[in-house]
């Protein structure tokens, strides 16, 4: 309970396999729903229909015999808004309450009919007794409706899915990596829209975040704030530490990724960390590639250009809008080499990219004379 008048509503989804349908999720994930109980009765937002059941469980209990007056609906998106028909069934005399957008983004999924409305726009507030809510737009973070609302009496920020993380609540893993891996895949396009939030949110004293994802944070808003303000930023966390990424066919080029990784290792107290692309997550991957400064990037050459899982991966960091970073080449051929001419060319406009020399080309093994280049490598790429 975050405290009487605000309750946890939400619940945990541990047997999902993919989190929007892409993402491994192994501790699961949770949708978060709030009930505020004062003269007038406010749900926020509702939870995947996979859960359905156990959310409207869990705001029966919390109301116990009352009925909502207002549904706040922060985002549209299925993780949180697909219980909306279930929800106005139980609660049909219910207030939906949105911005122009919000509706019409929920009648792409619902027939609303006669449902009671409630449109809002930034800074508008909705009094509820004792607690009062103001809306807060947050435009792209992550879909084009979504909007925030601050409760002022305690102080809390409803944030829609900023601050999330993925991982049932009930797992209580640390906050940082998988808030990471969340925040890089799901909104790390969005930066200058995460900053315009993080301006807002400068303005108001907030002592709790109720995110829709994860725990409620208090006494880490600062570390959760620095963090959301160096990714939203592109700003590299690691400095002292190289994130060596590697796609191999047959085992050559990761074992080029390898040595490299112990020459690394020796010269830095930092840490090195390898991702095979082909068969660790590469959600994570992309991650730790947003994390660290120093990125190698090893690939096989494949029909005279990529390896397939490099090309996609450089094609998810451009999508993000992967920036900022000093970058490492390896390439692998036994005929023509073409994967560190292929990486350079995709990496091309990428902002603040600079590579390093020497580029690494093997032909085939990793011989002696590849082990003095990869030695030059790991000097470039700690210099
Ligand atoms: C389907 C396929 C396509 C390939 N295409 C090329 C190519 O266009 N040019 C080249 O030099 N090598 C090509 N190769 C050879 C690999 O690049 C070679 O095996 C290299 O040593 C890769 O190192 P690895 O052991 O890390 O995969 C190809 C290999 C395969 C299996
Ligand atoms: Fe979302
Ligand atoms: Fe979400």
């Amino acid at each position: 309970m975050l405290s009487s008048d605000i309750r946890y509503i939400g619940v945990d989804d541990i047997d999902i396999d993919l989190f929007e349908g892409q993402y491994m999720v192994p501790a699961g994930m949770s949708y978060n729903s709030y009930v505020i109980l004062d003269e007038k009765v406010a749900v926020t937002d509702t939870v995947d229909l996979r859960k359905v059941d156990g959310f409207l469980a869990n705001l029966a209990a919390a109301l116990d015999g009352r009925k909502p007056d207002y549904l706040i609906v922060h985002h549209v998106e299925p993780d949180h808004a697909s219980s909306l028909q279930r929800f106005l069934d139980v609660y049909p005399d219910v207030t939906v309450v949105g911005n122009v957008k919000t509706f019409q983004l929920l009648e792409n999924y619902f027939a609303l009919g006669s449902t009671a409305r409630l449109v809002v726009k930034e800074g508008d507030t909705l009094p509820l007794g004792k607690h009062t809510l103001q809306f807060v737009t947050a435009p792209m973070v992550h879909w084009p409706e979504v909007m925030m609302s601050y409760e002022s009496t305690e102080k809390v920020l409803f944030s829609a899915d900023a601050f999330g993380k993925f991982g049932a609540r009930a797992a209580e893993e640390p906050w940082d990596d998988e808030a990471r891996r969340y925040y890089l895949n799901i909104v790390g396009k969005y930066g200058p829209q995460v900053q315009a939030v993080l301006k807002k949110a400068a303005g108001l004293d907030i002592q709790t975040i109720c995110p829709l994802h994860g725990p409620e944070l208090d006494e880490t808003i600062p570390h959760v704030l620095d963090l959301y303000q160096k990714w939203s930023t592109y700003t590299p966390e690691i400095e002292d530490g190289v994130f060596i990424a590697y796609a191999s066919l047959h085992g050559n080029t990761a074992l080029a990724a390898e040595r490299l990784a112990e020459i690394i290792d020796g010269k830095i107290s930092g840490d090195v960390l390898l991702a095979d692309l082909a068969r660790d997550d590469s959600a994570e991957a992309l991650s730790c590639a947003f994390q660290y400064k120093r990125v190698v990037l090893a690939a096989s050459t494949y029909n005279a250009g990529l390896m397939p899982f490099m090309d996609d991966f450089l094609h998810h960091l451009k999508a993000k809008n992967w920036q900022n970073h000093v970058v490492g080449l390896i390439e692998n051929g036994s005929w023509a080499p073409m994967a560190a001419k292929t990486m350079k060319a995709e990496l091309e406009g990428v902002k603040n990219i600079t590579v390093v020399e020497p580029v690494v080309s093997i032909r085939g093994a990793v011989k002696e004379a590849d082990l003095a280049s990869l030695n030059a490598l790991a000097d470039a790429i700690l210099a």
